[in-house]
């Protein structure tokens, strides 16, 4: 039987032209923001100028800090969080991708952290002192995909001198308050970045669909239903970026997808996003790339154990007959045809496709040793079913190659 608990108090402002209600939206938290971008696309297509506007037009006084980069560094949220105690923000908006709104969470954090935000982000063998304060944070997505928008986790890198580490906070004070999701600010996202966050949003439901408890019927469909509308949709956002209502659909998507609504009561573990974090983390790799890579070498390796879970998402994703077909073969078919749709879009589903030199077999032990550092169970495995122990790791990378 299923327990759980729902929380989310994030206010969703959803829909093309959103943007202009950012000031009205950010007034009730705060004066003066912080507001976050990454390498300036936001610039570019306007939407910085546009945003700043908005704030102005409803007292909001504007401090930017840029320069967030992609699978964002800890040093750059400590930097961010002097500028905004220095300048005595009382309020952080996050305008970006993913990266730009982890990092916008994790700054909003650290102003009233005690200590060095490091020791929030979850580590193996260290219990993470969660942040209990934070600054109002606000999110304005640019790239449907990662879901951060709505959600409480931020993914940061650790980049201290001899460790490099990839990993991730998750603490109810990073809801945002209100996330004001414009579609429109997504048409300039290139086709490769649209492709790697339509295989973002696929894996955040597969990933509770295959590792979560039996006995979700709900949240299968839930799952399902985010997949089969991101398979419709995807393709459409991908050839044609300005096509406003793929794009559209593909960001609700990407927000139901991670909101905690599909994940209820599933008890969701991510053994891909933990795998593929080592690729980003090392690698610099885009995380939809990243994932791309491992979920079909993933599935592979875990249909072996729970062919069942896989011969339905063969058949009700794919509409796959089980006709004369024992449920391994049925699952194999599945996730072959999962491939290929990734491979459709532009995604890379190899190793070799990666910027990552040479593979070699140190080189997958290292990727695995990695992983681990982050999360492991009482034995040494990275939860998930099956629970990967380094030596299984290590075989899905190579499934990878
Ligand atoms: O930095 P700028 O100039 O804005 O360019 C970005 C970046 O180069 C560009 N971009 C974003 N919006 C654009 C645009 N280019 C043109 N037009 C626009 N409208 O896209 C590039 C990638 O941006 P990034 O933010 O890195 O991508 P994404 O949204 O995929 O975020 C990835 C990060 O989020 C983490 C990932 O690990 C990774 O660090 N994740 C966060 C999660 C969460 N908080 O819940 C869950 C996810 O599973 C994921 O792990
Ligand atoms: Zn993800």
């Amino acid at each position: 039987m299923m327990k759980f608990e729902f929380y989310n108090p994030t206010r969703l402002i959803f829909g093309a032209g959103s943007l202009a209600q950012l000031g009205k939206a950010v007034r009730p938290y705060g004066k003066k923001a912080l507001l976050v971008i990454g390498g300036g696309s936001v610039k570019k297509s306007g939407a910085f100028d546009r945003a700043v506007s908005s704030l102005k037009a409803a007292g909001v006084s504007v401090v930017e800090f840029s320069g967030v980069e992609p699978n964002p560094r800890l040093s750059t949220v400590v930097r961010a969080a002097e500028l905004a105690k220095k300048e005595a923000c009382d309020v952080v908006i996050g305008m970006g991708g993913g990266s730009v709104m982890d990092a916008s969470k994790v700054i909003a954090a650290s102003v009233l952290y005690e200590g060095h935000p490091k020791d929030m982000l979850v580590r193996a063998g260290k219990v993470p002192r969660l942040p209990e304060r934070a600054l109002p944070i606000i999110t304005v997505p640019t790239l449907a995909a990662t879901g951060s928008e709505m959600n409480n986790g931020a993914v940061i890198t650790i980049d201290d001198e001899g460790e490099k580490l990839k990993t991730f906070v998750q603490a109810d004070v990073l809801y945002p308050r209100v996330a004001v999701v414009d579609s429109e600010l997504t048409v300039t996202v290139p086709k490769n970045h649209t492709a790697f966050g339509v295989c973002d949003i696929i894996t955040h439901v597969t990933e509770g669909y295959f590792n979560g408890i039996d006995g979700t019927p709900l949240q299968d469909r839930f799952a399902e239903g985010v997949i089969l509308t991101v398979l419709e949709w995807g393709p459409k956002a991908v050839n044609d970026g300005s096509d406003l209502e793929a794009r559209t659909q593909v960001q609700w998507a990407s927000i139901v997808a991670l909101n905690g609504w599909v994940q209820a009561g599933v008890n969701m573990v991510a053994p891909v996003h933990m795998i593929e974090h080592t690729l980003s983390a090392l690698y610099d790799t885009p995380h939809g790339a990243g994932l791309a890579v491992v979920n079909p070498a993933w599935m592979r390796f875990a249909a072996r154990v729970r062919p069942d879970r896989f011969a339905q998402f063969a058949q009700r994703i794919f509409g796959l007959s089980a006709t004369g077909k024992d449920d391994l073969s049925l699952a194999m078919e599945g996730i072959n045809r999962f491939e290929e749709f990734l491979r459709s879009i532009g995604c890379p589903t190899r190793l070799s496709e990666l910027s990552i030199g040479e593979i070699t077999e140190e080189a997958l032990l290292r990727y695995a040793e990695e992983t681990l550092k982050v999360l492991q169970d009482e034995e040494g495995r990275l939860p998930g079913r099956p629970p990967l122990r380094k030596e299984d790791i290590v075989e899905i990378l190579r499934m990878a190659m």
